[in-house]
């Protein structure tokens, strides 16, 4: 009786993800480099076909029935990088807020930052703000850019917020998450062959399922984004039950 009450509990809250794909998945966008390196070109001409390859997969993930796209865009610790290739990285952000906004408007894509956003520079701040008011009420899919973002800090934000409420909970982490509004995270995917997190989503990974792939990211399109969410199906989670 004990188990059956507790595999229904677990069912109750994952049984959607588990029968009809993920509810939310988050990919670690990583290769833009190597693409351009592999053609000698350089590297911001790999900044930018990666983000033509953004554009086809959050208009794919629409077609899904995908509730949440992550997009790791920009970490906090990609500041490290030379000041050249940041600004060539903002200014692809600039113009592809601008480019887009009017199709995910259009679409009901909902556009949510996860991150800091608010050191950007104040005209990407202006144009974030607009593109969130503009898309607030869509529900579609949540299309979530992560910039700015460590997971680290955003835990550190999480718990002071958690603190200034009252009792540091795992409820009341959660709660405080730049992604408190999104369904679970379901899957990770990463390109580019590296299997790591590089401070993505670390509390909200706890169970997610991984998927790595050594395409780089400019390459990776639909196809391959479908066969990702088609294994995920496969996948059996046991969230530490069996
Ligand atoms: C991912 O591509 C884009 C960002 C981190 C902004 P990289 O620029 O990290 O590409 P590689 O890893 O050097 O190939
Ligand atoms: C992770 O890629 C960050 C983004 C994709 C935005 P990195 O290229 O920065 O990660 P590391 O340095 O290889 O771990
Ligand atoms: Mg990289």
């Amino acid at each position: 009786m004990l188990g059956f009450a507790k595999k229904a509990l677990v069912s109750e809250a994952d049984s959607p993800a588990e029968s009809t794909g993920p509810r939310h998945v988050a990919i670690i966008m990583d290769g833009n480099g190597r693409w351009a390196k592999k053609r000698h070109l350089p590297r911001a001409l790999g900044h930018k076909k990666g983000v033509e390859a953004v554009r086809e997969i959050v208009r794919y993930a629409a077609t899904t029935g995908l509730e949440a796209l992550s997009l790791y865009a920009f970490s906090s610790e990609n500041w490290k990088r030379p000041e050249d290739e940041v600004s060539d990285l903002m200014g692809l952000l600039r113009a592809f807020i601008k480019s887009d906004i009017d199709e995910f408007a259009a679409n009901d894509v909902r556009l949510k930052i996860l991150g800091n956003y608010k050191v950007l520079a104040p005209d990407i701040i202006e144009l974030i703000e607009d593109a969130i008011t503009r898309t607030a009420h869509n529900t579609r899919t949540t299309l979530a850019v992560a910039l700015n973002y460590g997971a680290q800090d955003e835990l550190v934000r999480a718990a002071q917020a958690a603190a200034a409420e009252g009792a540091i909970t795992e409820e009341a982490i959660t709660r405080h998450l730049d992604t408190a509004d999104m369904p679970p995270l379901d899957l990770v995917i990463r390109t580019s062959g590296e299997q790591r997190l590089s401070n993505f989503m670390l509390w909200q990974a706890a169970y997610a399922e991984l998927w790595f792939t050594d395409t780089l990211w400019p390459d990776f399109g639909p196809e391959e984004f479908g066969r990702a969410l088609a294994e995920f199906t496969t996948r059996e989670r046991r969230y530490g039950g069996r």
